[in-house]
């Protein structure tokens, strides 16, 4: 008894419509009835409510959200993924250009947050990763937007919808069908960042990326995926104590060597040189590989116009070595081993630091004994003797 009661209660307040709140939606602002999204529903008081067809009046949404990883019946779940009204709402829908809609762009976010932070829900259709909404926010996109108020900024469906038919035609990222699939990254960080897709194109990593080659980075190699953070940024990959980790990734990686013909040791080579001394110690002015290699337009040093080819060294390391001559850039750069190194000059300046910081090390260390002897040995016998 105490059961049904609770029943009917429960199901009396979900029975109550907000007459005001249907009135300034969309559909109660152009005189819509009840019956119109209810169609069975003409035996009042009703004993259910009949699932609503949106897609009566909206076909082209409806057909695209079929086409969606959110309209395809999930194998092992058994129902989509979403309905209409898990997006929009249901008595209080708006249009999206409309702050109060839920889908509306700058709040957009909490609409896909309602499943993509929810790990049960998730887990339920064999998903497991929940980070995608938080990582975004805390992103230079999500800071941009919610923060700045930019509304230029990156929301969920420019990244992953398709241009044009936005939030409806999501597809998981590894189909090629997805704007975010690696056969698309590049136009689609290109629609807001085309500067850089176009300097990207002219490097070698873009000319490999245009012939189909699986083994080159595109944008979110190097930026991450939600994460993507101002270069400015210590959390940045791509901050310059972070580029060397971000490049050799691939670069230390002895397959793709031996499959291009590239020099090995990148690793070795370059934490063995002075600007990798220098930049593990803290020094964020020392060259990481973008300073000399560039971050976007990367050619290879045997093509002429490559920041690091013979010609152009004195350009690029007079950026930060005013006068520097050919004696200097002519050494070599990469060295495996400061011993491998045939420049005497670079040698010596590599030795000396070495041995400076050995010395100061064993000056300190020194300092530190002696005072100890002092406090331990010398004074308690002087207090001794005084006492005597
Ligand atoms: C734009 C279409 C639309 C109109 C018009 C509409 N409804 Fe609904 N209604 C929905 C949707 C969507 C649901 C959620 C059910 C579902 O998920 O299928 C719903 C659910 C309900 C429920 C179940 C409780 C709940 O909130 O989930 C009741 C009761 C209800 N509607 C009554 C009404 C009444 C009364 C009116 C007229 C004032 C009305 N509806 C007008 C779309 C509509
Ligand atoms: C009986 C037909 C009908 C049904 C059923 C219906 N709608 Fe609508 N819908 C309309 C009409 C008519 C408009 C107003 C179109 C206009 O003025 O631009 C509208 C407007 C909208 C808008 C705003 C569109 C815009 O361009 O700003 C959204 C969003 C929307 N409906 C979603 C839904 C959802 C979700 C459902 C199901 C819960 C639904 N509709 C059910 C007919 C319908
Ligand atoms: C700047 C573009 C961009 C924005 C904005 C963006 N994403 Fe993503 N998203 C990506 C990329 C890139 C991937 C991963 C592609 C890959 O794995 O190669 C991804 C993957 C995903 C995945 C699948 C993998 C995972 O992490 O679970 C989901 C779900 C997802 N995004 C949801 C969202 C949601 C929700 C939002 C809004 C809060 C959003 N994304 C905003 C670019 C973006
Ligand atoms: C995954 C969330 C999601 C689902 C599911 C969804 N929508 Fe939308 N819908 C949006 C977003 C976000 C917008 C805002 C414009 C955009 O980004 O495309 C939108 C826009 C709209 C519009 C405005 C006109 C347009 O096409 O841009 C209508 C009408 C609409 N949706 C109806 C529907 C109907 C009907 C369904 C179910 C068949 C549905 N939506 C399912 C998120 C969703
Ligand atoms: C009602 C729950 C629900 C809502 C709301 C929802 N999603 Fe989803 N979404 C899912 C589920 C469940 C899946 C996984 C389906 C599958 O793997 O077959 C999914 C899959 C995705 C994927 C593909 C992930 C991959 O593995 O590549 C992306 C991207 C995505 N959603 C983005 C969004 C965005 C953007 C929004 C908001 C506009 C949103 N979703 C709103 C439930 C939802
Ligand atoms: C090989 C790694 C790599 C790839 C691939 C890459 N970037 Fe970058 N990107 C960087 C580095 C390193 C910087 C930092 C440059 C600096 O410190 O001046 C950077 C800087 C940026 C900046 C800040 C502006 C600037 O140039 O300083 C933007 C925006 C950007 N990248 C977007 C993109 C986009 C969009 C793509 C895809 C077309 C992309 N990046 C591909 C490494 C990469
Ligand atoms: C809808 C437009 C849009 C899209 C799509 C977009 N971005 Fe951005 N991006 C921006 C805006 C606007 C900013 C600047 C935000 C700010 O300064 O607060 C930005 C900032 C950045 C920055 C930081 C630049 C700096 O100077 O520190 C990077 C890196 C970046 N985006 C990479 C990407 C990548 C990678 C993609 C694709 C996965 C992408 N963006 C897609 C609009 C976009
Ligand atoms: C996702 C893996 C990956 C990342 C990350 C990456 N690269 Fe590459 N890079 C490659 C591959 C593969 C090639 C070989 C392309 C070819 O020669 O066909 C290449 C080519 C090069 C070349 C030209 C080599 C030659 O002679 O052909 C240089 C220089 C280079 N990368 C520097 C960098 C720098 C600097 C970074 C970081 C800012 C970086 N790469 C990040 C995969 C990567
Ligand atoms: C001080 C400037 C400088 C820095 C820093 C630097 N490089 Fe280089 N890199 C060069 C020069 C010059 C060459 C060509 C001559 C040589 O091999 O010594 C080169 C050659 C290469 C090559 C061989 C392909 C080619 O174009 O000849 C790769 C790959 C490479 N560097 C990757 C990296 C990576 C990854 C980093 C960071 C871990 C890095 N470089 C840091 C200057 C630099
Ligand atoms: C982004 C700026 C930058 C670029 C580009 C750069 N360097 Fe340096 N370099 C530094 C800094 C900073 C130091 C000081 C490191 C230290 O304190 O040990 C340094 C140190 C050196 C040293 C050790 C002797 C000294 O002056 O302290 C040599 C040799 C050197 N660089 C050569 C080169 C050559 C050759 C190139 C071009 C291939 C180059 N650098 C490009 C910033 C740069």
């Amino acid at each position: 008894m105490a059961a049904s009661l609770a029943a009917d209660s429960a199901g009396g307040a979900r029975l109550f419509v907000d007459p005001a709140v249907f009135k300034s939606s969309v559909h109660g602002q152009v005189g819509f009835t009840c019956t119109m999204c209810h169609q069975s529903i003409s035996d009042y008081p009703h004993a259910r409510v009949i699932p609503v067809d949106c897609g009566g009046c909206h076909s082209a949404a409806k057909d695209e959200l079929e086409g969606s990883v959110h309209g395809r019946v999930h194998p092992t779940a058994g129902t989509i993924p979403a309905t209409c009204a898990d997006c929009h709402g249901s008595h209080d829908i708006r249009r999206p250009a409309d702050p109060q809609s839920a889908v509306y762009r700058l709040t957009q976010f909490q609409a896909c947050a309602g499943c993509h932070s929810d790990r049960e829900k998730m887990a339920r259709f064999g998903q497991g990763g929940v980070e995608a909404v938080p990582t975004y926010l805390e992103s230079v996109h999500g800071r941009a937007l919610i923060q700045k108020g930019l509304s230029v900024a990156p929301v969920c469906t420019d990244c992953h919808g398709q241009p044009g038919t936005g939030a409806h035609e999501i597809q998981i990222v590894a189909s090629p069908a997805s704007p975010m699939n690696r056969a698309h990254v590049i136009e689609t960080c290109g629609r807001c960042h085309q500067g850089i897709v176009t300097a990207f194109q002219r490097g070698i990593h873009g000319r490999r990326l245009a012939q189909g080659n699986a083994d080159v980075p595109t944008c979110v190699d190097c930026h991450t995926e939600h994460a993507v953070q101002p270069i400015t940024s210590p959390g940045s990959s791509v901050y310059p104590s972070r580029v060397p980790g971000t490049c050799l990734r691939c670069h230390e990686r002895e397959d793709l060597n031996a499959r291009y013909g590239l020099p090995s040791a990148r690793r070795e080579s370059y934490l063995g040189s002075f600007h990798g001394i220098a930049l593990v110690s803290g020094q964020l002015t020392a060259a990481n590989c973008e300073s000399c290699h560039g971050a976007h337009d990367i050619l290879p040093s045997s093509d002429p116009a490559s920041s690091v080819a013979p010609g152009n060294l004195v350009a690029t390391c007079g950026r930060c070595h005013p006068g520097i001559g050919a004696g200097v850039t002519g050494g070599k750069i990469h060295v495996a081993s400061v011993r491998e190194d045939i420049n005497l000059f670079a040698y010596g300046v590599q030795w000396f630091y070495y041995l400076l910081m050995a010395g100061i090390i064993l000056f300190a260390a020194g300092m530190i004994a002696l005072d100890q002897y002092r406090h331990r040995v010398v004074d308690p016998r002087r207090r001794g003797r005084d006492r005597a």
